[in-house]
């Protein structure tokens, strides 16, 4: 649907230039909510905007469904653009118009028929729960509020894609959980491609199919959500995760445990979650494993689980046992104090 290929992005201000993409390529599949995490000046927004070309790229391509879209004249781009709706975390709603004034103006514009656009408007609103508040002003509204009008004005257009910058990082937390169900279901329901970008982990935890971390303009990791959480490869991708699993166990304890038998970090993706994986080690190895630490999340399709655990006993049971989780599906990490260790 969006198709980034090595897209680079230097601004020039003040004789001070900044690549704020460099060499980019992503490829957001028709139906899937892709999210794209990182810290500030990261270069999100800038490439967010690159979707639509609100940004153009100083060297690369962007395509919509197949085309180019550095290729297009004025009015081909501005049809283009006109099938990718945008939120950003300021709303950017006219305080001066109503509700209803918000989703419609925008419409008139484009030459859309009157009842057409009453209809529209009324559809809309409903969708994002906002049927009772037509004629409210947005000085009115909470913040949730504000962004379901935001998100109705997206939808009105009736676009195949909607394009989310922080879209909740204004809201509080039960808000932005309300916004990313509906998020959600625009996605199913009405099967619009969401691209997202984001500084918060759980916003990519709760909705997105698949995730790119970007750092300093580069994509450092991209992959399935699952995947990108069960083994983040770089710092900055183990920092996020880190972010919603804090596992580490105190210290005086680890210590305490060395020298009988081994510390190790187990995750249980998809099929392992569901199987009593310790309770089998006990029966079948001379191992008794105690919990120090442990998390379960629900990731958007299947639960993800991790554990830290001493396992004792002598070295060979120890060995016999993490083999044995490995074939059961378990990820097997040595801890160590501070950050984790591949064993397997
Ligand atoms: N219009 C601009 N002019 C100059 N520099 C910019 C401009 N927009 C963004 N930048 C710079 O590009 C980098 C990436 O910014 P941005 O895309 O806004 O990051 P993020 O959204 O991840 O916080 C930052 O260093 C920022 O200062
Ligand atoms: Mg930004």
């Amino acid at each position: 649907m969006i198709h980034f290929e090595n897209i680079t992005k230097v601004f020039d201000a003040k004789s001070k230039e900044t690549k704020a993409l460099d060499d980019v390529s992503l490829h957001v599949k028709k139906g899937t909510i892709f999210g794209v995490i990182g810290y500030s000046g990261a270069g999100k927004s800038t490439l967010v905007r690159m979707a639509n070309l609100l940004e153009k790229p100083t060297t690369g391509k962007v395509y919509f469904k197949g085309t180019d879209l550095t290729t297009l004249s004025m009015s081909k781009l501005q049809e283009a653009r006109r099938n990718m709706g945008m939120i950003f975390q300021s709303f950017n709603l006219l305080k001066t118009g109503t509700v209803y004034e918000n989703i419609a103006n925008p419409l008139k514009l484009t030459g859309v028929p009157k009842k057409e656009i009453q209809a529209r408007v009324a559809k809309y609103l409903e969708i994002v729960g906002l049927q009772d508040k037509a004629n409210a002003y947005p000085a009115k509204l909470s913040g949730g509020q504000k962004q379901r009008v935001a998100i109705a004005r997206a939808l009105a257009h009736e676009p195949e894609v909607l394009l989310c910058d922080e879209a909740t990082s204004a809201l509080d937390p039960d808000t932005t959980d309300a916004i990313l169900s509906l998020l959600d279901r625009i996605n199913q329901e009405l099967g619009i491609t969401i691209l997202l970008i984001t500084h918060e982990m759980n916003v990519v935890q709760n909705i997105c199919h698949e995730v790119a971390v970007m750092d300093n303009g580069r994509i450092i990791e991209q992959g399935k959500v699952i995947d990108v959480f069960a083994q983040p490869k770089t710092k900055t991708a183990k920092r996020f995760v880190q972010s919603l699993f804090n596992d580490s166990v105190p210290e005086q304890l680890v210590n305490s445990l060395e020298g009988s038998g081994q510390i190790v970090t187990l995750s249980f993706v998809g099929e392992s979650s569901g199987k009593p994986a310790l309770a089998m080690v006990t029966k079948q190895f001379d191992v008794y494993p105690s919990i120090l630490s442990g998390n379960i999340a629900q990731l958007k399709d299947q639960p993800f689980g991790r554990l830290v655990v001493h396992l004792q006993g002598n070295a060979t049971e120890t060995q016999k046992a993490i083999s044995y989780l490995i074939e059961l599906g378990v990820i097997v990490e040595g801890y160590k104090k501070g950050g984790k260790q591949h064993v397997s």
